[in-house]
């Protein structure tokens, strides 16, 4: 174990995590923040995290990505970080979710970690600045890695029914169309007022339509809850068929409480969870949009990643990319490098000279 491993987990983490998390994720951002402003500073980060080879650089959708491992949305919801976390290893980022409207999220307690399960409890409601005050954040900038917007409907009674549900993701989607690299539509937040609409096929159908209509260079990726059966996962295929989507994130966090990777006695009532009780969820999603799709969508494997044998295990079973959140809020961040050299470690060992042969391995088509 690395230096910095051992700091933080047998230094930072005991302290931190007799703290509110949410306290700590602010406080996290606010240092984040203050070491991406400072040429110096992001020297010194780099140095420490950055693992670096070209196996790990991929060519998807145009976009030039340095190396698998994504910081999954939900982290940065403001984008405020952008400018720190190509130095800590992150071959991309996704920001968000954004909004169309600014949203304060839902009342606190709202984040809770779940140490048996390896887990956090997410009930942040979309808490975010805004489409305005985040795209104007983020116009005209360059970043180091490509960044993708994540946007989601504003979490409040008026953008409930469809029309202005779909009114406010266009908002949000317009805003972006010049900013970063790919757009993510989340139809899969666990915790906004009115549930997941948007899951509805007829209801996704008609958001897509007005997507299509809105020209951009950015392709499209669609990011998708764990707790779908398949037969609704059958239909939002045939609606991702119809509509110009080139990816699907898989996935974000499961709101089912039946599941057994929950070790801990006391699980909050309300949100969604991460980490370990989310993984197998997302692996099976995983596995399936690749085989029913005959890997036509890039996929983007998330959920409970905290090692490069993780990490491995999505790719092998169809991701191109991976992101997370929970592994590095259990490990602290020297883990997105430990991964990405892992990763090399294991393509050599089975043979391969790029992370884009690895791809599908264990999912023939
Ligand atoms: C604190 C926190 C906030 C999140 N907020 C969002 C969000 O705004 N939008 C989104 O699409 N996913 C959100 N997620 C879900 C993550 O993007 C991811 O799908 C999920 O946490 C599983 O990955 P992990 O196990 O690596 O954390 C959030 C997750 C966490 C932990």
């Amino acid at each position: 174990m690395s230096l910095f491993a051992r700091l933080y987990r047998y230094g930072f983490k005991p302290v931190a995590f007799r703290l509110d998390p949410e306290f700590v994720h602010d406080h996290i951002l606010a240092f984040g923040k203050i070491l991406g402003a400072h040429r110096f500073s992001r020297a010194a980060v780099q140095k420490l995290f950055v693992f670096s080879s070209p196996m790990l650089e991929q060519d998807i959708l145009g976009i030039h990505f340095s190396n698998p491992v994504g910081l999954a949305a939900g982290f940065d919801k403001n984008a405020e970080l952008t400018d720190i976390l190509p130095a800590v290893g992150f071959g991309f980022a996704e920001v968000g979710s954004v909004t169309g409207e600014p949203c304060a999220g839902n009342p606190k307690q709202r984040l809770w970690r779940l140490p048996k399960s390896q887990a956090l409890v997410v009930n942040y409601g979309l808490k975010n600045d805004g489409a305005g005050a985040i795209a104007r954040r983020l116009a005209g900038r360059v970043f180091g890695i490509p960044l993708g917007i994540s946007i989601a409907k504003t979490n409040s009674p008026d953008t409930v029914p469809t029309k202005a549900g779909i009114a406010d993701y266009v908002k949000a989607y317009r805003s972006f169309v010049g900013i970063g690299s790919y757009t993510t539509i989340n139809i899969s937040c666990p915790n906004a007022f009115g549930g997941q609409p948007f899951t509805e096929p007829a209801s996704l159908d008609a958001l897509l339509a007005e997507i299509d209509g809105i020209p951009t260079r950015k392709p499209v990726f669609v990011k998708l809850s764990p707790d779908l059966a398949e037969p609704q996962l059958e239909a939002l295929i045939a609606v991702l068929n119809r509509h110009t989507v080139h990816g699907i994130v898989c996935t974000n966090l499961t709101n089912h409480r039946a599941n057994l990777n929950i070790k801990d006695a006391v699980v909050p009532a309300v949100g969604g969870l991460s980490g370990k009780v989310v993984e197998p969820l997302a692996n099976r999603l995983i596995a399936y949009m690749y085989r029913c799709t005959q890997g036509k969508y890039v996929i983007v494997g998330c959920g409970g990643v905290f090692t490069a044998a993780d990490a491995y295990k999505k790719i092998r079973l169809g991701a191109s990319l991976i992101q997370m959140i929970t592994g590095m809020v259990y490990q602290g961040p020297q883990v997105i490098g430990e991964i990405n050299q892992g990763l090399v470690k294991l393509l050599r060992v089975d043979g391969f000279s790029n992370v884009s042969e690895a791809i599908g391995a264990d999912n023939k088509l």
